[in-house]
């Protein structure tokens, strides 16, 4: 990309009243495609059906259709002049949660839904596509589209798509969540973090156990826990950075099978979210640091395991200015706000780690969307796959317009 954050503008603009006005010729499609996949939901790992599906759209569309992992769908759309590649992704998987919707194209699978609104995600991103093959002589370069599996579980589509190699040919790259904390129609962007890292850690502290009315024959590994579970607190209060925000939280301890006897070993376990890279960097040591000190000055030992999940999304900040000109001219400037970063995890963040790029929210509260993501009523809010699906195709050919 120039210098320059945004293309001609009158020349993007025009355009993209072009992919407004295709999109909105197949909003009714686009339902159709959302409640199919609604009804025919996969757990993460196992979307065969469904990329089997969006093969097909795809293929109707005359796009060749491809896979880095055996696992996803690929395809290019060729603009008529070469130049850069811009890749827009959608996540395909549904969760292991009973639907109670009681819509009539609820899921038909025992304990599968989509409750995250990956089918809506799909449905966009399809229909972008569509668009985008009706107008190939307005643009140069080429729009990959990845529809990517198993978002919801760790390790994810993400990690297994960017090691397959699919961001070999990819200049920059896009994506979309439909957010319910977020009212219907407003585009929350933010340059920088947007989404949480999340790992995890153990600590499994060893002491000599014995009997409880004999304290001083033993190392009490309860009392050694009860001391590190406190010390734990000091590491987001006392050792990081206060402008860079994290948490710490212990989910889990384990210890002893009764009341009078003093066990050999305790278990902790706990989760840490963080934003900036930095932050990351530094936990895993000041953890161990923390165990290791408490354990030794009790005369107990510890091992630690620290196991990394997604990291945190990070927002280029040009990228990022694409997404809110291109938001500003689909949805009006008032539409568009910085939106509040999630504790969530999201494995975007591996595209992120290769190339610039941009993940947003399109906010959707309202009647249609009242359960919150994950809940076995979450649904929808259908009215927002066009303007979803205008976003992403209106950001690929603005990203391409001035690179
Ligand atoms: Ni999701």
């Amino acid at each position: 990309m120039s210098g320059e954050a945004v293309g001609n503008p009158q020349c993007y603009a025009s355009k993209q009243k072009q992919i407004n006005r295709l999109v909105d010729e197949n909003a009714a499609w686009s339902i159709a495609v959302r409640r199919h996949l609604h009804q025919y939901p996969e757990l993460s790992h196992h979307e065969s059906k469904t990329v089997q599906y969006i093969g097909q759209q795809l293929d109707e569309m005359g796009l060749e259709v491809l896979s880095c992992t055996g696992k996803d769908a690929v395809a290019y759309i060729e603009g008529s002049r070469p130049g850069k590649t811009v890749a827009l992704r959608a996540d395909i998987d549904a969760l292991p949660i009973q639907e109670e919707t009681g819509l009539p194209f609820a899921s038909k699978l025992d304990g599968v839904m989509h409750a995250c609104g990956h089918d809506g995600h799909t449905a966009i991103l399809l229909g972008a596509a569509k668009a985008l093959c009706g107008m190939p002589n307005d643009f140069a370069g080429r729009i990959k589209l990845i529809f990517q599996h198993a978002e919801e579980v760790v390790p994810g589509g993400a990690r297994e798509l960017v090691e397959a190699g699919v961001l070999q040919d990819v200049d920059a790259i896009f994506g979309l969540h439909l957010w319910q904390s977020l009212d219907a129609e407003i585009v929350g962007a933010c340059p920088g973090p947007i989404m949480a890292g999340a790992d995890s850690f153990t600590i499994k502290i060893s002491g000599t156990g014995g009997h409880g009315s004999m304290p001083h024959l033993t190392i009490d590994p309860i009392v050694v826990a009860a001391h590190l579970v406190t010390q734990l607190q000091t590491v987001v209060s006392r050792s990081l950075n206060p402008l860079y925000p994290a948490v710490v939280s212990v989910g889990q301890i384990h210890a002893g099978d009764t009341y009078n006897i003093i066990p050999d070993t305790a278990l902790i376990e706990g989760t840490v979210r963080y934003f900036h890279p930095e932050v990351r960097e530094a936990i895993p040591d000041l953890l161990e640091r923390l165990a290791n000190g408490t354990c030794s000055s009790f005369g107990a030992s510890s091992s630690f395991t620290y196991v990394k999940g997604d990291p945190s999304v990070v927002n280029d900040f040009q990228m990022n200015k694409v997404v809110e000109q291109v938001a500003a001219e689909v949805l009006g400037t008032d539409k568009v706000v910085t939106a509040e970063p999630s504790m969530a995890g999201e494995d975007f963040s591996y595209y992120l780690q290769k190339v610039a790029g941009a993940y947003f929210f399109l906010g959707m509260k309202g009647e249609a969307a009242r359960y919150s993501h994950h809940h076995p009523r979450f649904t929808i809010d259908e009215r927002m796959l066009a303007p979803g699906s205008k976003l992403l195709a209106g950001i690929a050919l603005n990203y391409l317009s001035h690179s």
